[in-house]
């Protein structure tokens, strides 16, 4: 994997290096001198509503700096894995990364606080709450000193749900002793087990193909991720068990942003900030299409009562938030979104 990520790499090196030269597109590609063309790792479609508004942002921030910055967002896991982004940004051979709030877990286990089930009512009051420096400053600075890396902020992965290849899930019989794909995260293992499943780690890329050959017999994620990687394809049974709402980071390498001048950061946190609304203006309804578009291709959709795994959720935010640091950021995140 790592060496079709530095041929990625090489081959976009190349075509920068051409339109230089006259020989691309007409040098429109390149940053101004003393800038820089930045590349973002994304493991999304190029109709997913991140790529969709990091490609505004790319173009936002193009204009706003005078073109000293370029972003060009990669989709589709072409930089690899989320796990291999991250690796990638602390050495700084990929500037950016969208990844999602589970890997960085394995980092600062304080931000499994905000990826618990009951920590948040909507996108929208996520949302305010994550990305607010009062609520999650030092929590986002605790990556700089030790992995290089700067969390930027966050957009919303929605509410994620339960689907199955075998039916519709509505008790927790429905559940026992199924494979559930999970984001490797020691939470998500534990929600899962907590839920009566068996719990199933691996990246995001490998979910469809787990599916289609029976290695799993479900997974759980939004409706938009559900469509637009297919999964709706080979497990036909989306089930509302709103179990948590997800959140993913933009994550940069922290000596590129730090080198940037002072206008430079203002250019790129102002464009930032309308990149992560636009998302969120984008999500509600990129959730709908995704729904129809599922259904026309097969996908049923039902709800699940309330109570099934109301209690087995709850039990989480005990076993995970032992800590001084994640009972604080706890108690900072329920006290911000009331
Ligand atoms: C969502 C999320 C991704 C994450 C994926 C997953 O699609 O936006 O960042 O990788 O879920 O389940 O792995």
């Amino acid at each position: 994997m790592m060496r079709k990520i530095i041929a990625t790499l090489a081959a976009g090196a190349v075509a920068l290096t051409l339109s230089a030269c006259g020989g691309g597109a007409g040098g429109t590609n390149t940053a101004a001198a003393g800038g820089k063309n930045m590349r973002l790792s994304l493991n999304q479609t190029k109709e997913h509503p991140s790529f969709v508004a990091l490609d505004n942002w790319g173009k936002a921030l193009d204009k706003e700096s005078g073109s000293k910055y370029k972003i060009q967002v990669y989709p589709n896991e072409t930089l690899g894995k989320q796990a291999e982004a991250i690796q990638l940004v602390k050495a700084g051979t990929v500037d950016l990364a969208i990844v999602s709030g589970t890997q960085l877990e394995n980092l600062n286990k304080d931000f499994t606080v905000l990826n618990l089930p009951n920590m948040f009512t909507s996108a929208e009051q996520q949302i305010k709450v994550v990305n607010d420096p009062a609520v999650t400053g030092d929590l986002f600075k605790s990556l700089e000193a030790n992995n290089k890396i700067k969390v930027v902020g966050a957009f919303t992965q929605g509410a994620r749900n339960i689907y199955l290849k075998s039916g519709p899930v509505k008790t927790k019989a429905d559940l026992a002793g199924k494979k559930i794909r999970v984001q490797e995260s020691e939470m998500m293992l534990a929600m899962i087990r907590a839920m009566g499943a068996s719990p199933t780690p691996m990246a995001y890329g490998e979910v469809y193909t787990a599916l289609q050959s029976g290695v799993i017999d479900g997974a759980e994620n939004n409706e938009v991720s559900y469509y637009t990687v297919k999964h709706f394809e080979v497990a036909k049974f989306y089930s509302y068990t709103k179990h948590l709402v997800g959140v993913d980071y933009l994550i940069m390498n922290a000596d590129l942003y730090n080198k940037l001048s002072a206008a430079d950061k203002a250019a790129f946190d102002k464009t930032w900030k309308a990149a992560y609304t636009e998302h969120l203006q984008l999500w509600n309804k990129s959730t709908q299409d995704a729904i129809t578009k599922a259904k026309a291709g097969g996908a049923q959709f039902s709800e699940v009562p309330a109570d099934v795994f109301a209690a087995d959720l709850d039990k989480l935010a005990t076993q995970f938030v032992t800590t001084d640091s994640a009972k604080k950021l706890y108690d900072a995140v329920k006290a911000a979104g009331k």
